[in-house]
């Protein structure tokens, strides 16, 4: 076989690999309709076990933390020194997509097997699968890697699952994570143990099928301020009996409300502001609704994203005045939950330059994007690790059953990573002979 054959061969043996991995995963936690990986729940310990057993398959050193995170290495590297992590996460929102955080898990596990036998990688490499990074089942993101750090408030662990079984501390308690640690916000890592952070993942948005790009490199993570919950208290009455100048009709107000937002975020967008606005639960109370009853009470969330910090807080104050505002003119009530807040971040500007030098070394032009959704390289980034992501194009958006990706795309992106740490760490990891794509 000539070298050129044996580079056909090993690309088709790893993109096989990887579709057994997605196939296997999504069999496993599929559900009606689409995938459900609970964080610190079923699916998401299924996956966990299932990329475990992937792992010893090909002989690799798999360990969970404390923190019930999932760490992979080469079982001959056990070196201390501060490592290059690449990480996403496992965990999905119901009824979700299978690639959403599996693709980074799978790509970092292809990047180890890769690199297998070869000379070992200056800095270490290691592959982190973190739980918990959707905020869809108690409300608070990248709990893994906040955790991690030492970061993630005490009061997030009374924060209560979506449909009321339980808190997060008593889901992480049952997955076998050190909740007290967790509670005394011990950190299992410093930020100064990580040598860098890099993330694959989906763009989850249509802009790189639009533009015919396979991947592209981030430049930067949206930050949100949002309410799991807030209601607004109206008055209940007879749908027939009482004139619109007497009623205090709670969806009306939720509607005039979410109009005004509207009409604002219109005018910030055409000033040129990085914005989108959601209200992703708005519902009335279903013991009491009725088809003749004036709607007396809405629960509803409100999540404001944004690349930019001082947008997201004027944002957040235009919304707080409008409720004042709807409050006073409608005669309802607002009653909010705990502001939640994700700040957004910044990609590091060296391995921006280095993925883009990888694409450039191979012959393709690597785009830069800015990532609408939120990821843990965010919380890395934050923290002060250098932290880069690329992004593969997929099909059909995200957050829901009909997301997809090509194998080729996602090979392709894996290829571009390894491509980057070898412009990052040429010393000795250039002497791996595997192309991934
Ligand atoms: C994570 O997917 C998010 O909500 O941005
Ligand atoms: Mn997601
Ligand atoms: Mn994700």
């Amino acid at each position: 076989m000539s070298p050129r054959q044996e580079l056909i061969r090993q690309k088709l043996i790893r993109q096989e690999l990887a579709a057994a991995i997605f196939d296997e995963v999504g069999a496993l936690t599929r559900d009606e309709a689409g995938i459900t990986r609970e964080a610190y729940g079923e699916g998401e310990e299924r996956a966990m076990q299932a990329i475990e057993r992937r792992a010893a398959l090909l002989g690799l050193a798999a360990e969970r933390d404390r923190f019930q995170n999932l760490w992979l290495r080469l079982p001959e590297d056990s070196r201390a020194e501060p490592p290059v992590v690449i990480g996403s996460h496992l965990d999905s929102v119901p009824r979700g997509g299978n690639f959403d955080g599996l693709a980074g898990v799978v790509a970092g596990l292809l990047l180890l097997d890769a690199l297998r036998g070869q000379a070992m990688t200056a800095p270490p490499l290691r592959v982190l699968a973190l739980r918990g990074e959707e905020s869809a089942f108690y409300g608070k993101a990248c709990i893994g890697s906040l955790a991690l750090l030492g970061q993630l408030p005490a009061s997030a662990l009374s924060l209560h699952h979506r449909s009321g079984r339980g808190t997060l501390g008593e889901a992480m308690a049952r997955s076998g994570v050190d909740v007290d640690a967790v509670a005394r916000s011990e950190a299992l890592l410093a930020p100064a143990e990580i040598a860098a952070y890099l993330e694959l993942h989906i763009e989850q948005g249509p802009v790189m099928t639009a533009r015919d790009w396979p991947s592209a490199v981030v430049t930067g993570i949206r930050g949100n301020l949002r309410h799991n919950r807030i209601r607004c208290l109206g008055e209940a009455g007879h749908s027939g009996a009482v004139p619109r100048w007497l009623r205090k009709d709670a969806v009306l107000a939720v509607a005039e409300l979410l109009s005004r937002m509207d009409e604002h975020w219109r005018v910030l967008l055409q000033m040129g502001m990085d914005l989108v606005m959601t209200a992703g639960i708005c519902t009335t109370a279903p013991e009491s609704h009725a088809v003749s009853v004036i709607p007396g009470e809405v629960s509803f969330s409100f999540e404001v994203r944004s690349q930019d910090s001082a947008t997201l807080e004027r944002f957040y104050e235009l919304f707080r005045e409008e409720c004042r505002t709807v409050a006073t003119s409608r005669g309802v009530r607002f009653a909010f939950d705990a502001c939640l807040a994700s700040p957004p971040a910044v990609m590091d500007a060296g391995w921006i330059g280095c993925i883009e030098a990888a694409g450039h070394a191979r012959g393709t032009s690597v785009e830069q994007i800015a990532s609408g959704a939120g990821h843990d390289a965010a919380v890395f980034a934050n923290a002060g690790v250098p932290s880069g992501m690329i992004f593969v194009r997929n099909a059909n958006g995200s957050h829901n059953p009909d997301e997809a990706m090509a194998i080729g795309d996602f090979a392709d992106g894996v290829d571009l990573m390894l491509k980057a740490l070898r412009k990052a760490v040429p010393s000795k990891i250039s002497t791996c002979p595997h192309a991934l794509a």
